[in-house]
């Protein structure tokens, strides 16, 4: 088996068994756009469901949900109206469009337009037909637009780019939510989407995908401290920086060391690595890389791909980004509110004096009458004094009043300050789902021989593959299909645990497909279960088979002890 086309392999198996295809296949398909079939829907689904659960249970952590098109102004503040661009470039030739920093070699994600440009220059060959003749670089935004409503009167938005707007806009809820005290995150998995110029690799730059993203907001004064962490890793920091060069070395080391800058997102760079070692990725082909600052997204600060080699080379499969407070200061300025910051209390209460305006009842009473209390009260809760007197206050009902000089008294007042408002820093774990599950079906993938014919099968940890055991009836007769089918209801009673019923072929045909889509064990029902309620039970990483009672395969399958039976 030549190693070369493994990929192709893999890919085929992957389209044959319903896992991933090309979506849209029987209209000649649209790169980008990709479908889970009937087996990798559940696949998805499943590592999904462990993310989230990996994050619940840390506690301070919720889950939302929000609407993937989002109005312009959202966009804006964020900056991804302006700045969530990548360059483009033509072929004058054939008016193929390219992404321009993949076009021009690898290591060019950092380059600028001038340096991208010069290489076009020099002679750099079209994929498609050959010539190399290019329009200059120029950016192309990458978000989908849309219209609310009317073509003509709505309003304009985008299908989100990211999950992670919607965490910002809940703020105020989560905030309340937790009742007033960081830190806490929020988790959001779903689709985005981003109009790749031009996607190629498979399900690795797609189109529409599937994101799962936390945000974690903090106090940056005193941001939650780490702990844990003690496996060596790789990391690669910042070429730019003093520390650049790969290096194996622990989560809590390389904390100690400065090499990563905050306890915050070492915390969250450790609870990725879990997460990833849970799910069936190989802990060897796992390293994280800390972005260069011409390199980073424009919301960061600080980030760290972790990315995962496989067929495509290393990938980045998660971002995690020191975002400090640039979504919820932009957010509060662009939408005029004041809802998206917390409060913290000062260790000691200070003692300040403050200038203050009092309203002069004997004036204001007489002049205002039924208008009076709540002008008293305006001017008495007023936090920021008018620069000049008179000047206009609006009153509950839109109307204005002008106060003049007699109507109020400016004087000092001393008063104890317990506390300030600031905004929250976040800091964000990004993971694209898809490309961990790529990931994930590539280092389970092994290909053997048996008979003398190629054997394929998929290791996946347990509970990602798409049902945990598969049922085999040994026939369809003597009682056995009903028997089967009644053990399966039984084994589908088990919290969390899938079974599906195989009635197809051989039973060797049904083994070698379940053990090619990585289901773990293979229960099969015979004229001897029939008899004694005994089935034989396959397991799929060795193919050793006993033969166990059906409760007993139960117990086992609910307390996830199924290896203790061999
Ligand atoms: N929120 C991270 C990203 O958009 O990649």
């Amino acid at each position: 088996m030549s190693e070369d086309r493994r990929l192709d392999r893999l890919s085929s198996m992957l389209r044959r068994r319903g896992i991933v295809l090309p979506a849209f296949e029987i209209y000649g398909g649209v790169s980008g756009l990709i479908d889970y079939g009937p087996v990798g829907a559940s696949i998805r689904r499943r590592v999904v469901e462990i993310w989230i659960d990996h994050w619940l249970s840390q506690g301070d952590i919720v889950e939302i949900d929000s609407p993937t098109i989002t109005p312009e102004e959202v966009l804006v503040a964020s900056g991804h109206v302006g700045e969530f661009n990548d360059l483009m470039t033509e072929c004058k030739s054939c008016n193929s469009a390219f992404r321009a920093d993949h076009i021009v070699g690898d290591d060019s994600e950092t380059m600028d337009k001038k340096e991208i440009d010069k290489i076009l220059a020099n002679g750099v060959i079209c994929p498609s037909c050959s010539k190399s003749e290019w329009t200059p670089s120029s950016p192309m935004n990458l978000m989908f637009s849309t219209r609310l409503g009317a073509m003509s009167s709505g309003r304009t938005a985008y299908m989100r780019p990211e999950t992670a707007q919607g965490m910002f806009m809940l703020f105020p809820s989560l905030y309340r939510h937790f009742r007033q005290k960081l830190p806490f995150g929020a988790i959001q998995t779903g689709k985005g989407y981003r109009n790749e110029i031009s996607p190629r690799q498979g399900m690795v730059r797609l189109r529409e995908f599937n994101m799962a993203e936390l945000e974690y907001f903090i106090d940056p004064q005193n941001p939650p401290m780490y702990s844990g962490g003690s496996e060596v890793v790789t990391l690669i920091p910042d070429p730019q920086s003093e520390y650049s060069g790969e290096k194996k070395i622990s989560f809590a080391e390389a904390l100690d060391k400065n090499i990563i800058r905050h306890p915050t997102v070492a915390w969250f760079l450790s609870r990725t690595w879990d997460f990833l070692i849970k799910v069936g990725i190989n802990s060897d082909k796992i390293r994280f890389r800390q972005h260069a600052n011409n390199e980073m997204a424009h919301y960061a600060s600080d980030c760290w791909d972790c990315e995962i080699y496989g067929e495509y080379g290393w990938i980045e499969c998660v971002g995690i980004a020191n975002r400090t407070c640039h979504d919820l200061e932009s957010h509060e300025k662009s939408s005029k509110t004041s809802t998206l910051r917390a409060w913290r209390n000062f260790e000691e209460p200070k003692v300040e004096e403050k200038e203050k305006l009092f309203p002069n009842g004997s004036v204001i009473g007489p002049m205002l009458r039924a208008d009076a209390r709540e002008v008293a009260s305006i001017i008495e809760e007023m936090e920021k004094l008018p620069e000049k007197i008179p000047f206009d206050l609006k009153l509950s009902d839109g109307r204005t009043i002008t106060i003049t000089a007699d109507m109020v008294e400016r004087r000092l007042e001393t008063i104890t300050v317990n506390g300030e408002w600031f905004t929250p820093h976040v800091i964000e774990p990004a993971f694209g789902i898809d490309r961990i599950i790529w990931h994930i079906l590539d280092h389970a993938y092994e290909e053997s021989q048996k008979e003398g014919e190629p054997y394929t099968y998929l290791r996946l940890a347990k509970g990602v593959s798409n049902v945990d055991c598969i049922v085999l009836p040994l026939f369809d007769k003597d009682g056995m299909g009903d028997l089967a089918k009644n053990y399966a209801q039984q084994i589908n009673s088990i919290p969390n645990i899938r079974s599906e019923i195989d009635f197809s072929k051989s039973i060797g045909r049904r083994y070698a497909r379940a053990d090619e889509i990585g289901i773990p064990w293979a229960i099969t029902v015979d004229h001897t279960s029939i008899e004694d309620g005994s089935v034989t039970i396959r397991r799929r990483d060795d193919q050793v088979q006993i033969r166990a009672e059906i409760g007993d395969l139960i117990g086992h399958l609910r307390n996830k002890t199924m290896d203790s039976l061999f």
